[in-house]
């Protein structure tokens, strides 16, 4: 029987965050962010038109969540700030039941020995500040350092492990390339401008963790997704290249590096994409970098050279450069849509220690989307998804066999704890440890997974057949 235990102090637990939990989205002061601007005009986009309002009500059962959390083996859960429930307009005053109910979060946390993990930014920009331009305007950057600095100065005593984003490049895909977030734009150059502006946004809230003294430890959160090209030929070796440089380097390099790779600022300069920059911007960048990184992984990214040329008046985007490739035999997660490739996780830590300088890390997210779960219901009306458990198992072999490699990971936390809202599928693919019922004002019950989650916690580790 294989055994896997992890090294002492390990961090177990789940992430969320604020917009896709909180629910609360009008009330006690809360202004108005991207998601409640959009759905309120555009809700058909939304999978049942679930809006940001409806969401897993944590706001009101905070308390009780964090109970199930350390019952389910927790030792650690990240958590996000929404920005416009703190300072409504984006900048400026502070709302101050905002105030109150994040330090009620963080003080119940702490008491039942769970360690907060704060992000402040997870896809959820102000109204007011994407009505300015969003990351494509320099204010923006500034307010958000302003932001992260009020969030520091309010909560800082009580959080040693802070990220300033989550994800940064999916609002640059969702928002600037593919019609999935607002403000819903398709135009590369702009694409450019608000991927830089956000990695400008992160190093300033470094350099202003850093000068103030704060204690603790700041990093970023990233969705590392590695790129196999579908064979050795060089060109599909090449695709694979420009797709990693794409998606992945372009925030790590910055990120951990302090530099962006010198081949895509070839690639952008070809195409007249480069960013609008200032004079002292690349000195920021290159000192501020992160203390620690939190990495996601979901699915493997496989890609081939492209089949035909792009049509010359379409907009340009990132697949210019390749195609995607649907390995035959490749094993997927039927509900979701997903290629599942365990060892990807275990590629991505190899690559940071060999070329990141084995920089201290985490797996930040990690799950399994799944539609329509209730039909996995036993008599009691637990849901069965041992498919979720095999998930984590899977993956949790490659993270083990990376520490035995020395790499330097130091922990694994799930997506998610609870059902939670992901954006535009809103409520239609359920990842968490504990189902949410939305037709009983939504009542939680842990999953299968759950209790496995709890012994996995509990025991630092599992055997092959628990
Ligand atoms: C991640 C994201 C989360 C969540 C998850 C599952 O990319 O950070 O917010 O939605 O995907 O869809």
């Amino acid at each position: 029987m294989s055994e896997y235990i992890f090294p002492k102090g390990f961090w177990w637990g789940s992430a969320t965050s604020a917009t896709q939990t909180e629910g609360a989205a009008d009330i006690d002061g809360k202004g108005e962010n991207i998601w409640d601007h959009w759905y309120r005009n555009e809700p058909n986009r939304f999978f049942n038109q679930i809006g940001p309002n409806d969401t897993s009500q944590f706001y009101k059962g905070y308390k009780d969540d964090i109970c199930l959390m350390k019952k389910l083996g927790h030792n650690s859960f990240r958590l996000s700030i929404s920005w416009s429930r703190l300072i409504p307009a984006g900048t400026g005053r502070v709302n101050e039941k905002a105030v109150d109910f994040y330090n009620h979060i963080l003080d119940e946390l702490i008491a039942v020995g769970i360690e907060p993990f704060v992000n402040l930014y997870h896809f959820d920009m102000p109204l007011a500040m994407q009505n300015i331009g969003g990351w494509e305007n320099r204010e923006v950057v500034e307010a958000f350092e302003k932001y992260a600095t009020t969030c520091f100065d309010l909560f800082g005593e009580k959080i040693s492990k802070w990220f300033t984003q989550n994800e940064p490049i999916v609002p640059v895909e969702a928002g600037y390339l593919y019609d999935m977030h607002y403000p819903n734009v398709v135009d590369f150059k702009r694409a450019i401008q608000v991927g830089y502006h956000s990695i400008l946004a992160s190093a300033k809230v470094i350099k202003a963790f850093k000068e103030g003294g704060y204690t603790g430890k700041i990093g970023i959160i990233l969705n590392v997704t590695p790129s196999y090209p579908r064979s050795e030929h060089p060109a599909d070796k090449q695709a694979g290249r420009i797709a990693d440089l794409f998606f992945n380097r372009s925030f790590l390099d910055p990120s951990v590096k302090g530099s962006f790779p010198q081949e895509m600022i070839q690639i952008l300069r070809d195409m007249d994409s480069l960013p609008y920059t200032e004079r002292l911007d690349k000195e920021i960048i290159s000192k501020y970098t992160v203390d620690i990184l939190g990495i996601n992984y979901y699915q493997p990214r496989r890609v081939k050279a492209k089949e035909y040329m792009p049509h010359p008046d379409a907009p340009f985007m990132p697949e210019h450069f390749f195609d995607y490739y649907d390995m035959p035999g490749r094993k997927m997660n039927p509900y979701r849509g997903w290629e599942i490739y365990e060892k990807g996780i275990y590629d991505i830590l190899i690559n940071i220690k060999s070329n990141y300088g084995n920089i201290e890390c985490f797996i930040s997210e990690n799950g399994m989307g799944v539609e329509n779960e209730e039909r996995f219901k036993n008599e009691e009306g637990i849901i069965q998804d041992d498919y979720r458990i095999d998930f984590f198992k899977g993956h949790l072999k490659w993270v083990h066999e990376a520490i035995n490699e020395g790499v330097n990971v130091k922990g694994y936390q799930v997506w998610t704890f609870m059902d939670n809202w992901s954006w535009m599928n809103a409520y239609k693919n359920r990842y968490g440890l504990v189902s949410v019922d939305l037709e009983k004002d939504a009542e939680r019950k842990v999953k299968k997974s759950g209790w496995w989650f709890k012994a996995l916690g509990e025991n630092n580790g599992f055997s092959e057949n628990e």
